[in-house]
């Protein structure tokens, strides 16, 4: 079947902010806010903050997950079809609202619905003396499970036609249930679209009907330790696999991510199938900014099943560590550049005659 988008990605908008606290924050948050913890605030509070600390923020970027593996993904130089479905609302810094920073970027944004009346999602954290406060606004993304509802045939069209899905995670209680329903129905639709969930701390903490059909619905979860952890419920890391594994289409893969290395987690039949890929972790001295990195690996896993059957699993873990550890060395994005030369190595690496790969790892 020929598809009209390679990869289309669903999941919350934010701006990314990180700034030192001042005294003119300090005072106008006293009482607002719990010091050191994560708080949700309302527009007003972190609209006033953002007034507040704009100027001195060391990192203002916008994000969510999703958001930054298509981002990615477009900065690749592999020319992929993208489409990004969610709710931009607007951002409480200057600049290009998020909608035209997509479309920009050549994505797709005709299901994605624009609240210029409404704030933006907001992450900002606020660091003093290395103890953060993190200010947490939902904005527009409260909107999702309405958007869902309100454009339900057209949602499930739009992603049937998408080789890929990348689903990322919704802060409200209500766009769980109404996504997992939209993602049956693409299922059901278009057999052929491969489903990738990295569901998040929040989600997979959160648990819950809805998350768990997600996950099992999905080709592949993306998770690091602490995620496996809390989705697998409990035990080791095998347990937890096997667990997410027991239920859903033959095929589907869970990656545990670590500074180390990733494991991949298969199932044929009964026997689970283990693969740890490792790399070379970074010394903390080098991370530059760990905001998004597990976001980037996501989009090298996106690139190789993109290109369809001549690219192994593997492959594609071994570029998303590459992009990862790219990204880490720099500030936001500021690294993107560099990926078509990161892509162009891997493909040199794979496809070479010292790829030293074993023909049993295909
Ligand atoms: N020190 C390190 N050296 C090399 N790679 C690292 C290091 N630390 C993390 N990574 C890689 O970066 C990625 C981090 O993914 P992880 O899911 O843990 O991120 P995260 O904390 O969820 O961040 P985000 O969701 O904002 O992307 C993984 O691919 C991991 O292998
Ligand atoms: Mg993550």
């Amino acid at each position: 079947m020929g598809f009209r988008f390679d990869v289309v990605g669903v999941g919350a908008l934010n701006l990314d902010s990180i700034a030192p606290v001042s005294p003119a924050a300090r005072s106008l948050l006293r009482g607002a806010v719990d010091w050191g913890a994560e708080c949700r605030v309302g527009a007003a509070t972190v609209d006033a903050a953002m007034r507040t600390v704009h100027a001195a923020a060391v990192r203002n970027a916008v994000g969510g997950s999703a958001y930054n593996t298509v981002a990615a993904l477009a900065r690749t130089g592999v020319g992929l079809r993208l489409g990004y479905v969610g709710v931009a609302g607007r951002l409480p810094v200057p600049g290009t609202p998020v909608a035209e920073r997509l479309r920009k970027a050549g994505v797709d944004t005709a299901l994605l619905r624009e609240e210029p009346g409404e704030l933006s999602g907001v992450c900002l954290s606020l660091v003093e003396d290395g103890e953060r406060t993190l200010l947490v606004h939902p904005g527009a993304n409260d909107r999702m499970a309405a958007h869902l509802e309100v454009e339900f045939d057209a949602v499930v069209e739009y992603l049937s036609a998408a080789r890929i899905v990348h689903v990322t995670s919704f802060l409200d209680p209500r766009t769980p249930a109404v996504l997992a329903d939209v993602l049956a129905a693409v299922r059901d639709r278009s057999p052929e679209t491969v489903l990738t969930f990295d569901p998040g701390h929040v989600w997979a903490g959160t648990g819950g009907a809805p998350i768990a059909a997600l996950a099992t619905t999905a080709d592949h979860v993306l998770l690091n330790e602490r995620e496996l952890r809390a989705l697998g419920t409990t035990g080791d890391d095998t347990w937890a696999a096997d667990r997410i594994l027991r239920a859903g289409r033959p095929g589907r893969v869970v990656h545990v991510k670590r500074p180390a290395g990733v494991t991949t987690f298969t199932r044929s039949g009964p026997l689970l199938r283990a693969r740890f890929h490792p790399q070379e972790a970074l010394t903390a001295d080098r991370v530059v900014d760990a905001t998004g990195a597990g976001d980037v690996y996501a989009a090298g896993v996106l690139v190789a099943l993109a290109g369809g059957g001549g690219t192994h699993l593997y492959d594609g873990v071994r570029l998303g560590m590459a992009l990862a550890r790219h990204k880490l060395l720099h500030l936001a994005d500021a690294g993107h550049a560099d990926f078509p030369g990161v892509v162009q190595a891997w493909r040199d690496f794979t496809t070479g005659p010292t790829s030293g790969r074993s023909p049993t790892d295909r």
